[in-house]
């Protein structure tokens, strides 16, 4: 009979998480354990230390539902997220990069027609996000379907107001010649919510708690790669500090400003306004 020792525990739970039926499985178990035991010999976990991270874990669960989703923030500002979403997506250099999905999108978006306003009259200054889906090869790809969404001035997302509606999101579809148009109001930074066990931990630290001013996209069109992504205006506060680490390059766009007049979708504004251009490139399924 081989009993428990601390110098043999981390084998003989890594071997009884590895009889895991599925060996994907069994990879992953066998390796936490290791992992997980590893940083308590590490750090030499206390017994105080061990329930007060339990207590925050229990918390990070109790606080979660449909609408608040604290595991994936956790994950989010942890950096995991990005690196997940890294590892998982080393694209063609010229594709449009990958980033976090974050807690907020919704599904089953309505549908708007090509320069449909999904702003629907909330106050912000307006803003037009144009230009094509595109492949690898430059060629257009049509019936993209753009999955957009963002939060309002507030830095409020509809997850995070009391609503009935559809708010500040909507999907787009890509025309035959790859062109799209969304109409939405200028995005500004904003906190991450403070208010749960993430906040409680990033207060007792140095941690920038804002996100740069962006608006989400997922794009999903058959034969590509789906993309999940966000648009970062150009200058904004917070670009090189985010608190989720999403930030990317060429995902920086500059929103010029327009006087009264013509705007991307053929209409005409008679107040000032905001573009933003943008193609996405998307990568063919199965390329790496
Ligand atoms: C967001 O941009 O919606 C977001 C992403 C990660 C954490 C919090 C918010
Ligand atoms: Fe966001």
């Amino acid at each position: 009979m081989e009993l428990v020792t601390e110098d043999n525990i981390t084998d003989l739970a890594a071997a009884r998480w590895g009889t895991a039926h599925d060996p994907r499985t069994a990879q992953l178990l066998e390796a936490l354990v290791r992992h997980l035991h590893a940083f308590a010999r590490e750090v030499r976990l206390t017994e105080a230390e061990w329930m007060a991270a339990i207590q925050w874990l229990n918390a990070t669960g109790q606080i979660s539902d449909d609408r608040r989703e604290e595991f994936i923030l956790a994950s989010d500002v942890l950096g995991l997220s990005m690196l997940v979403v890294q590892m998982n997506n080393r694209l063609d250099p010229e594709a449009t990069p990958a980033t976090v999905l974050g807690p907020f999108h919704i599904d089953g978006s309505p549908e708007r027609e090509y320069g449909g306003d999904m702003s629907d009259g909330l106050p912000g200054t307006p803003l037009y996000v144009y230009g094509t889906v595109r492949d690898l090869d430059g060629k257009a790809v049509g019936g993209a379907l753009l999955d957009v969404w963002q939060a309002d001035t507030d830095g409020m997302y509809e997850a995070q107001v009391v609503t009935d509606e559809a708010r500040l999101r909507a999907k787009y579809r890509s025309r035959e010649d790859g062109g799209y148009c969304v109409r939405t109001i200028a995005p500004l930074g904003y906190a991450i919510p403070m208010d749960g066990p993430v906040g409680e931990l990033i207060h007792r630290t140095d941690i920038s708690h804002f996100r740069p001013a962006h608006v989400h996209f997922l794009v999903t069109v058959d034969g590509h790669e789906p993309l999940i992504t966000h648009l970062f205006r150009e200058g904004t506060e917070y670009l090189d500090s985010d608190v989720v680490f999403g930030v990317k390059e060429p995902l920086v766009v500059a929103f010029q400003e327009r006087e009264p007049g013509p705007t991307p979708d053929g209409g005409t504004s008679d107040v000032p306004f905001l573009v933003a251009e943008y193609d996405f490139v998307l990568q063919p399924t199965g390329r790496s």
